[in-house]
């Protein structure tokens, strides 16, 4: 070695780590075996829920009923058809053709959302996806508030109308199975850190997503017994019984307010990411929208 190299070696060595900035520390909840193609029906082999709850039309009825084995079915007896009640997500259905129907006067939303042809099923089963335009991962909801705007109205994600424009596009996929593909980049490293997310601990109570939903399924927590998070994603965009319209990432900001940690932004790159990571445990679930969850 020369001197010249070795003395640089010796100085950069020891200062490297000073220089970098440093992430805070943060505990981890233990990874359950995600496996690299995941999908819902492996949660057979961790919760052991999935014969509860993976087909939303024959619920077991003493299961519905059991008052201490009933979040078993993961709230999946409030989907369609099994519960065709009428509640505010069909309201935010109608709203969102209104506005889909204004934005779409000359057929570019459509386009704009990747529609071939206008038409707009299966589009749905697109999503999260990576977004050349955009630069990063998307999901619906963003590319709708993209697109919204490119038509001069603003549609901001996380609002009563850009949500109700995904239900109603959403709604199109209506039976179709979930199948995004997290084995190739770049959605292979946005599954990787939307996993990590999910098993952080952060806040005053240091709980990850995992606390709740892998440690914690089935265990009473202030009244809520958290489910599974497998199989979840494929009924929303979902309408609240407490009188809330709500995306996927305004739900993260809720459980993240839950557990006394500072929620991100709605359509931040991270929510994209848990995003990804939580459609992939629902691969093989139908999307169903209009629903309901308490
Ligand atoms: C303090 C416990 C707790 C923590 C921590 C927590 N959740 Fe939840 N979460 C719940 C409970 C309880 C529910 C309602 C019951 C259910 O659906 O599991 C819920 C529901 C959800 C749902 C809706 C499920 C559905 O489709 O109805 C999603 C999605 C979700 N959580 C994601 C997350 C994510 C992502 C994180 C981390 C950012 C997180 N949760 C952290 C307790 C928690």
């Amino acid at each position: 070695m020369k001197r010249s190299t070795l003395t640089l070696a010796l100085l950069t060595l020891p200062l490297a780590p000073a220089l970098a900035a440093e992430a805070p520390y943060r505990d981890m909840t233990s990874y359950i075996d995600y496996g690299k193609s995941p999908k819902a029906s492996d949660d057979a082999k961790h919760t052991n829920t999935y014969q509860y709850w993976k087909d939303n039309r024959k619920i077991d009825p003493e299961i519905s009923n059991s008052l201490t084995d009933f979040w078993k079915v993961n709230w999946k007896y409030r989907d369609a058809p099994y519960d065709d009640t009428l509640h505010g997500g069909h309201d935010a259905l109608e709203r969102g053709e209104e506005v889909y129907k204004q934005l779409n006067a000359k057929g570019d939303f459509a386009a704009c959302l990747g529609a071939k042809k206008g038409d707009l099923k299966g589009l749905r089963l697109t999503y999260p996806r990576f977004d050349k335009e955009l630069g990063g991962i998307v999901g619906l909801e963003a590319r709708i508030e993209h697109c919204a705007a490119r038509q001069g109205m603003k549609l901001e994600n996380g609002s009563y109308d850009n949500t109700a424009v995904s239900v109603y596009v959403t709604s199109f996929s209506n039976g179709m199975p979930l199948k995004i593909d997290v084995t190739r980049e770049p959605m292979k490293s946005a599954f990787e850190r939307g996993k990590k997310l999910f098993h952080t601990k952060a806040g005053w109570t240091n709980f990850s997503c995992a606390t709740c939903h892998v440690s914690l399924v089935g265990k009473g927590l202030r009244g809520q017994i958290p489910t599974t998070h497998y199989g979840d994603i494929g009924h929303w965009p979902t309408w609240r019984s407490k009188d809330e319209l709500q995306s996927l990432h305004v739900r993260f900001t809720e459980c993240n307010r839950n557990a006394g940690v500072q929620p991100l932004k709605v359509g931040s790159p991270e929510y994209h990411d848990i995003e990804v990571f939580m459609t992939a445990l629902s691969n093989g679930m139908p999307v169903t929208v209009p629903s309901q969850r308490d």
